[in-house]
C-alpha cells in the first residue's frame, strides 16, 4: 500500500508539469483529486485494512493528499499570473489617446436671440409678462382698436378655430390689454415675448409661426421721446454703440402716432446692399404712442395717463444678427443649421 501511494504522488507530480493551462489543470484536478482517483479509493479501502496497518497508511495517504493539494494550489497562481502578463502585453492600453468627446446640446438661436432682448429690457426695467397664444377675436382686434370688417384687419392673416370668435393670436399685442387690465391704476413696464400665427404662403421670408416681442410702458406723462430713447438704446446693446437708427412715420390702429424703427444695415454699413434691398436700412419693429381707446380699454383714463408700445420679431432680428437667408430654417430641425450657434 505504502508504495502505491509512492506511485501515486510521483505520477501526480509527473502529470502535473504537462497541466499548462487552467482547463488541463482542471483535468488534472478530477484525475488526480476527484472522487474516483486511486489516491481517493486509498481512503476508501481504509476499513479494510489491518488495524496495525492503518496509522501508518493513513498518515502517508493524507501527506500525499496535502502535498498534491499544494501544488495544485501553487500551479493554479502561476497559471493565473501568467494570464494576466498575457493579457497586459496584449491588449496594451494607451493613455495618450484623446477620449471620446461628449456632445453638448445649446441653445436655439431664436432662444439665444430672445434672452438677450430679455437681458436688455430687464436693464431698464421691463419685466416679462407672458400670455395666451389663443386668443378671442375681442383681445386680438377689438380691443386693440380693429372693428370687425375693419380693412386693417388685412394686415393680420388670421388661423381662425372651429369656435367661432376664438383664434390663435396673430401678434402678442392682445398681451398689452392683459397685462393693462391686470395691473390699472398701477404704471406698467413689461415685454411680451410669445409665439404668434399667421395663414400665410411659406416662403423665405415668411413662416405661419414665429415669436413677437411686444414692449408697453404705461405711466404719467410718458412721451414719444421717451419711445425713441427706448428704443434707440435697444438698438445700440443689441447692434452695437455705433449703430445709427431712424423712425419713419406708419400706421397701426392701436397706436397713435405710429412708427417703424429702422437699424443702419450693418452688413454694408449703410452703403446698400442685397439683405437692405439697397437702401442701406433694415426695419426691425413697429411701434407708437398707445392709441387713447386702447388705454380705455386696458382700464385707463387717457387724460391721466400715456404709453408707448412696440413689436420686434426675433426671429428676423437673428436672422440680421446671423445673416440667416431663409426664415424656414428655424423651424425645419436640422442640425447642420442648428449647430452653427
Ligand atoms: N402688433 C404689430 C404687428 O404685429 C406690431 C406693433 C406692436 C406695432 C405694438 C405697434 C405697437 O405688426
Amino acid at each position: 500500500m505504502l508504495e502505491e501511494l509512492e506511485r501515486i504522488q510521483t505520477a501526480g507530480l509527473a502529470d502535473l508539469e504537462q497541466a499548462t493551462s487552467e482547463p488541463l489543470l482542471e483535468q488534472w484536478r478530477v484525475a488526480h483529486l476527484g472522487r474516483s482517483a486511486p489516491l481517493m479509493q486509498v481512503f476508501d479501502k481504509f476499513g479494510s485494512l489491518a488495524k496495525e496497518a492503518r496509522p501508518v497508511i493513513g498518515k502517508r495517504a493524507n501527506e500525499v493528499k496535502r502535498l498534491l493539494e499544494a501544488r495544485l494550489a501553487e500551479r493554479a497562481s502561476a497559471l493565473h499570473e501568467q494570464a494576466l502578463v498575457r493579457a497586459l502585453q496584449s491588449e496594451t492600453l494607451d493613455v495618450s489617446l484623446p477620449g471620446r468627446p461628449s456632445q453638448q446640446g445649446r441653445l436655439h438661436p431664436t432662444t439665444q436671440t430672445l434672452r438677450r432682448i430679455y437681458e436688455i429690457f430687464a436693464e431698464m426695467g421691463f419685466q416679462v409678462y407672458r400670455s395666451r397664444e389663443i386668443e378671442s377675436d375681442e383681445y386680438n382686434f377689438e380691443l386693440l382698436n380693429i372693428p370687425a370688417h375693419h380693412p386693417a384687419r388685412d394686415m393680420w392673416d388670421t388661423f381662425h378655430t372651429q369656435t367661432p370668435g376664438v383664434l390663435l393670436r396673430t401678434h402678442t399685442s392682445p398681451g398689452q390689454i392683459h397685462s393693462m387690465r391686470e395691473h390699472a391704476p398701477n404704471p406698467v413696464r413689461v415685454i411680451l415675448p410669445g409665439m404668434c400665427f399667421r395663414y400665410e404662403q411659406i416662403s423665405a421670408r415668411k413662416e405661419i409661426q414665429f415669436n413677437q416681442v411686444e414692449g408697453l410702458a404705461v405711466g404719467h406723462e410718458i412721451t414719444f421721446g421717451d419711445l425713441k430713447g427706448t428704443l434707440t438704446d435697444f438698438a445700440r446693446r443689441m447692434f452695437g454703440d455705433s449703430v445709427r437708427t431712424r423712425f419713419r412715420a406708419s400706421h397701426f390702429p392701436f397706436t397713435e402716432p405710429s412708427a417703424e424703427m429702422d437699424v443702419e444695415c450693418f452688413i454694408c454699413g449703410g452703403k446698400g446692399c442685397n439683405v437692405c434691398s439697397h437702401t442701406g436700412w433694415l426695419e426691425i419693429l413697429g411701434c407708437g404712442m398707445v392709441h387713447p381707446v386702447v388705454l380705455q380699454n386696458g382700464g385707463y383714463d387717457p387724460a391721466k395717463f400715456t404709453g408707448f408700445a412696440f413689436g420686434m420679431g426675433p426671429e428676423r432680428i437673428a436672422m440680421l444678427r446671423h445673416r440667416i437667408e431663409d426664415i424656414r430654417y428655424f423651424w425645419s430641425n436640422d442640425l447642420r443649421f442648428l449647430e452653427q450657434f
